[in-house]
């Protein structure tokens, strides 16, 4: 109950944010459509642009992560301002940093940046505190800005002014344009164009911003995704650390029975290897064959009750020593019913001797009010059971033992677990473990 409520929360958070998303996917429709509209009236510049930033639309849908969706919009940018040497950076959300994703058309001076400054450039890169706040502030409003100081004020703190002033001397730069990829006031990267001396940008204005703001969303859906699966990572990582738990106390609780009765410890294991044969056979579901797997290494747990001199007591049980007995169902349910498992383990352990004419215990249920994992356990608990020795008598065998639960088959046991515990034994050669 508490797991499907749970899961009906987070399927309403998710329709939320793709309300939110399909919101936002419109809006921006608007802005392109007005976009569009103003540049199919214009020069042949300007439907170039137009074919430019239609590109870099369609090549940035499938992107999902941060650095290619700089390679695109970097790439997309230099095409339009082939005099620029392009520069794109993004934020790596692991690192907490904010990197270099290109440095186009500098490729050939690279290397003598490299020495100006004495590492790779591409490895540059700061963190939202250390970059600086007159900088960040032109970086979230999407527009395309000039930096009067140019690239030394553009790298104060990344570089040594010296080097910045060498890096413009060897490149030729003269004005150095910035427009941020941001979303909703939040800086993710950002496009960098140092151009000639001499380079106009008027034209190109609207279409660079329109390019960065595509980038922006890209970005911004690319975080979102990358924040999601971690968090998907990190639930399911909590949920199969609760599991393993879970199993290692299942594990312990069957281990209890190996110091107090040798005879039971060996049954439940050579019963369940049977079962999870029986529950494979029959096709049930993963889930359902670890329910039967768990399940029976526990199933007599509650014989825990009962002295260990009746247990191994070679010879017939008196009347009151049998009733003793079949309780054991319901001690075993009550010490695990306390415990949340995943599986009902606690049902099933107190159906393992129900039989579905009604003549098992201990309350008698009848067909579908077995639970089929308790039906797969009380087809392999007589056949185990009967192929074993016990103190009162000696092991009646394999074929003793599938002939008694073909001649229950659909009287005291489920059809489906007799044909697959017989197949499983017959054609697959399935043989009990020592
Ligand atoms: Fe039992």
């Amino acid at each position: 109950m508490e797991r499907s409520t749970s899961g009906a929360r987070r399927v309403g958070a998710a329709s939320g944010t793709l309300r939110d998303r399909l919101a936002a996917a419109q809006t921006e429709i608007g802005h392109l459509r007005a976009e569009v509209g103003g540049l199919r009236d214009a020069t042949p510049a300007h439907s170039t642009q137009m074919a430019a930033l239609l590109d870099v639309v369609a090549e940035l849908a499938p992107a999902t992560a941060a650095a290619d969706v700089c390679h695109i919009a970097g790439a997309a940018v230099k095409g339009l301002v082939p005099e620029a040497t392009v520069v794109t950076s993004y934020l790596d959300v692991a690192a907490g940093r904010f990197c270099l994703a290109d440095v186009l058309g500098a490729e050939r001076y690279l290397t003598v940046v490299e020495r100006l400054i004495g590492r790779d450039p591409l490895s540059l890169g700061c963190t939202a505190l250390e970059a600086p706040a007159h900088l960040v502030a032109l970086y979230t409003d999407g527009r395309l800005h000039a930096i009067p100081g140019g690239l030394g004020e553009l790298a104060r703190g990344l570089l040594p002014g010296p080097a910045a002033r060498g890096i413009e001397k060897v490149l030729g730069v003269g004005p150095v344009h910035v427009v941020g990829l941001a979303w909703e006031g939040r800086y993710y990267g950002g496009i960098t164009l140092l151009l000639p001396p001499d380079a106009d940008l008027l034209d190109r204005i609207d279409t660079i911003e329109a390019i960065a703001r595509q980038a922006s969303i890209a970005l911004q859906r690319s975080f979102s995704m990358q924040a999601h699966l971690e968090s998907e990572a990190r639930l399911q990582a909590s949920a199969d650390r609760l599991r393993a738990a879970l199993e290692a106390t299942v594990a312990a609780m069957g281990a209890v029975m190996l110091t107090r009765d040798p005879y039971t410890d060996a049954h439940q294991r050579r019963m369940t290897a049977l079962s999870v044969a029986t529950a494979r056979k029959m096709g049930l579901s993963g889930h359902d064959v670890d329910a039967v797997r768990l399940a029976g290494g526990i199933h007599d747990i509650g014989k825990v009750g009962i002295p260990a001199e009746i247990l191994s007591r070679p010879g017939p049980l008196s009347d009151a020593e049998y009733e003793l007995v079949k309780e054991h169902p319901q001690v075993g349910h009550d010490i695990l019913s306390s415990i949340d498992f995943d599986w009902p383990l606690a049902d099933i352990v107190l159906q393992h001797h129900e039989r579905l004419d009604g003549s098992g215990y201990p309350k008698g249920l009848r067909s579908d009010e077995v639970l089929p994992a308790a039906q797969v356990l009380a087809v392999a608990d007589v056949v185990e059971a009967m192929t074993s020795h016990r103190p009162y008598r000696p092991a009646l065998g394999m074929e003793a033992a599938l002939a008694e639960v073909q001649s229950g088959r659909g009287v005291r046991y489920a059809p489906a677990a007799v044909d697959a515990c017989v197949s499983a034994v017959r054609d697959d050669g399935f043989t009990l473990p020592d």
